[in-house]
């Protein structure tokens, strides 16, 4: 099929270049004539694993192109639009991107033509899209409008599109269904191969589902919302935790052993960031507001996350009492692992907090140190962690990269000032580290389980192999 992808994202990049290598023919487009050549000339606007070979290999054979939203959309069978919808001052999403590709494809594109938002959007964004597409719609032009949001994570976007949990497609009239499964088809396929895992075979059914638009709009939110809200759960948790003396990773793993509840997303530590939960909570929020509903449970989610930072902050303050002058150093800057994103990151909030109180930061990411530079010019970024360990007399854990699974703490117990970590993460087991003569500070964990905290866990381990 004839494809455009209208904004070259994270979610509109990575979009395109994964319907090119299922066989379509796709144009992927953005207004920023900077971004379309530098990935004209092959380099990727930002760090996502394995999407660089992807674009390589699908513009290496012509079933990638980049244009223009003008150009791209003449001619197209089915457009994605993926631009973004940023938070406005008042937590609503700003539409105004959504708005002017809709007027585009209006005035632009002809024939029968799907027009599919992927962006996450407002309920009833559908129907404004609809009436602006009918408003500015060409003679020429039939459009089926359909709503397909996106699940891809950051860090795993490729191996999330091959094997996604479920397809959600909003339609009005059965046809336009028909057609979106014709997108998909090859995912649909037991025996699909996907290029990440080249030799495995897509081993689940994938769920397929076909909704009204509305329904399909909220099941983005709501799902955004739901996950916010199992973190902010088990970090209040690990607050408890905290002061009675209970192991949150252990209460975690009880929990999750119930299915109605599930393991996923019951880690701890320093609260949500990066580009869709924060602002996907706010504009929830106020989408229930406008629509009479006082969603004040998810009001509280946003502010527990908000104290996340100053509660982790505390924990050296209590160690270091006054920071000013203190030299600290800070693992991970990026949202989480596997990304280069830096967006609304909670270990950016930490360093701005360390910043104001006067502390001497030193910072170290794989990837996302570039972009963090951008944002405070003065902080010292280091090219290794022991660099940034150097003479500190703490460090504090901001993202889970598996580089920091490794690392040499001999080594880095002779090069810093005082051997304290404070894991936002809780990436390693308090009784390993005070073996090792580290004073660790995890997150909702004693600091010393009696040197038998790995024990537990390896009981409990045992008990769900019994019971099973
Ligand atoms: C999230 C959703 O998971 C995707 O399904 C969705 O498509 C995407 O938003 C979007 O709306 O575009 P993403 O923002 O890439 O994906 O990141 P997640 O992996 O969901 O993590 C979000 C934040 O929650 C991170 O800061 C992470 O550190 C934090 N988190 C996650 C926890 O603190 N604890 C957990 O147990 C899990």
């Amino acid at each position: 099929m004839k494809i455009s992808v209208i904004g070259a994202g994270y979610v509109g990049l990575t979009t395109a270049a994964c319907l090119a290598e299922i066989g379509h023919a796709v144009c992927c487009a953005d207004n920023d004539e900077n971004k379309l050549n530098l990935l004209r000339s092959g380099q990727m606007p930002f760090f996502e694993p394995h999407l660089e070979e992807i674009v390589l290999r699908n513009c290496g054979v012509g079933r990638l192109q980049f244009a223009t939203t003008e150009t791209a959309v003449i001619g197209a069978e089915a457009i994605f639009i993926c631009v973004g919808t940023p938070p406005l001052d008042n937590g609503d999403a700003d539409l105004s991107a959504v708005a002017n590709v809709a007027r585009t494809i209006g005035q632009r594109a002809t024939g029968n033509c799907l027009v599919i938002e992927k962006s996450t959007v407002p309920v009833q964004t559908g129907q404004q899209l609809k009436r602006q597409l009918q408003l500015y719609a060409n003679k020429d032009l039939h459009c089926d409008l359909v709503s397909n949001p996106e699940f891809l994570r950051e860090g795993s976007a490729i191996e999330d599109f091959f094997h996604p949990d479920r397809v959600v497609i909003g339609v009005e009239r059965q046809e336009a269904a028909s057609r979106m499964e014709e997108i998909y088809r090859p995912l649909l396929d037991l025996t699909f191969q996907c290029p990440v895992h080249p030799n495995c075979q897509t081993k689940k059914k994938l769920a397929w589902m076909v909704t009204d638009t509305n329904s399909a709009e909220l099941i983005k939110h709501a799902s955004n919302s739901f996950l916010a809200t199992k973190i902010s759960f088990i970090n209040m948790v690990a607050d408890l935790c905290e002061a009675v003396g209970a192991d949150v990773t252990k209460v975690a793993l009880g929990m999750g052993m119930d299915v109605r509840i599930g393991p996923a997303f019951l880690n701890p530590g320093i609260g949500f960031g990066g580009f869709c939960f924060p602002k996907d909570v706010q504009a929830f929020v106020r989408i229930a507001q406008k629509s009479g509903c006082d969603f004040s449970l998810l009001k509280e989610v946003e502010n527990i996350n908000k104290r996340r930072i100053e509660h982790f902050v505390e924990k050296v303050r209590q160690e270091l009492w006054v920071l000013r002058d203190r030299k600290i150093a800070v693992f991970g800057l990026a949202f989480k692992p596997n990304t280069d994103d830096i967006r609304f990151a909670p270990a950016i909030e930490l360093v701005r907090m360390l910043v104001s109180e006067g502390a001497v930061v030193s910072a170290y990411d794989p990837q996302a140190s570039e972009r963090a530079k951008a944002v405070f010019p003065d902080v010292h970024y280091c090219s290794n962690p022991y660099e940034a360990a150097e003479g500190a007399e703490a460090i504090m854990i901001a993202t889970e990269w598996d580089e920091f699974r490794n690392l040499d703490w001999d080594r880095i117990k002779r090069i810093v000032v005082r051997p304290l970590v404070v894991d936002g993460r809780n990436m390693f087991q308090p009784a390993e580290m005070n073996k090792r003569g580290i004073q660790y500070i995890g997150t909702g964990r004693p600091s010393s389980f009696g040197g038998d905290s790995d024990s537990v866990a390896v009981s409990s381990q045992e008990l769900r192999t019994v019971s099973n």
